[in-house]
């Protein structure tokens, strides 16, 4: 019988959270990451809908880059592929890759391949605090590793680190029997290899048991996000000046 996925699962948790996880492990998770985002998390989409229009305004405007921030940027692969379409299009950014997560962050930036993006090991909190501002705040799998105050302060924060005219978008899995299913169909065939020896499988498993349904964001979500569905079974809980007004 498979998991229950009626409720979420946020006593169970992702052996890459661990502090004591294994560190060749976590190594190859974080490496890994690319691969299986490149296929779900599509940062394709994500650069030619938030990120190249506000890009190309700028430039046209003739003002300072675009300030992006990928919260809990894990291995980083989401700043590099950014940095790499807008290197592509001749566009300028400065990328941030936030993690709360010390060993995330060494990693990262010691893979950086170019993409130019400023590490820093903090919490959004701390940027708050901070005075900081970025045009565009991204998260990618971050939401299901939040419990309730967690994911409203994570709303909170990001909401703020923006300006009127600027957009926060917090991408996720969608938690659902066909999203675990495909999931452990599909990494099947590479459990052996290219997963071999990462978290990647089993805290994907754990992930979508931790992951919100639609209804459950929407629920969770104070007045002014919206929820958008996409495919393969991922959510998106937006907040943007068009949307907030709505
Ligand atoms: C599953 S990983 C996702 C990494 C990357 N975004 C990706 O899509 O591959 C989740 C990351 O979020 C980080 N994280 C969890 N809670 C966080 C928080 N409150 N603020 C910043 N990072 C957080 C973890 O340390 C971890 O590196």
């Amino acid at each position: 019988m498979g998991a229950d996925l009626s409720t979420r699962a946020v006593g169970v948790r992702e052996l890459m959270d661990d502090p004591s996880a294994d560190p060749g492990m976590l190594e190859r998770t974080y490496r890994r990451f690319g691969a299986v985002n490149a296929v779900v998390s599509r940062p394709g989409s994500v650069y030619r809908g938030d990120v190249r229009p506000r890009a190309r305004r700028r430039r046209a405007l003739g003002g300072a880059p675009v300030r992006i921030l990928d919260v809990g940027a894990g291995g980083g692969d989401l700043c590099r592929a950014l940095a790499v379409r807008l290197r592509r299009d001749r566009l300028d950014a400065e990328i941030t890759a936030l993690d709360v997560d010390p060993r995330a962050v060494a990693w990262a930036s010691a893979h950086d391949g170019g993409a130019g993006a400023v590490y820093r090991c903090a919490s959004s909190s701390d940027l708050v605090r901070a005075g900081e501002r970025f045009d565009i705040v991204l998260s990618n799998h971050v939401l299901h590793h939040l419990d309730g105050a967690g994911l409203a302060g994570m709303l909170e924060d990001t909401r703020r680190l923006v300006p009127e005219d600027g957009v926060v978008a917090h991408h996720d899995i969608a938690r659902s029997r066909l999203a675990s299913a495909a999931f452990a169909a599909g990494t099947w065939p590479f459990s052996g290899n290219l997963l071999a020896g990462s978290f990647i499988r089993a805290d994907g498993l754990t992930s979508i048991r931790r992951s919100y349904t639609a209804a459950e964001l929407a629920a969770a979500a104070p007045p002014g996000w919206v929820v958008r569905r996409g495919f393969p079974s991922r959510l998106q809980l937006r907040w943007e000046p068009a949307d907030a007004a709505g």
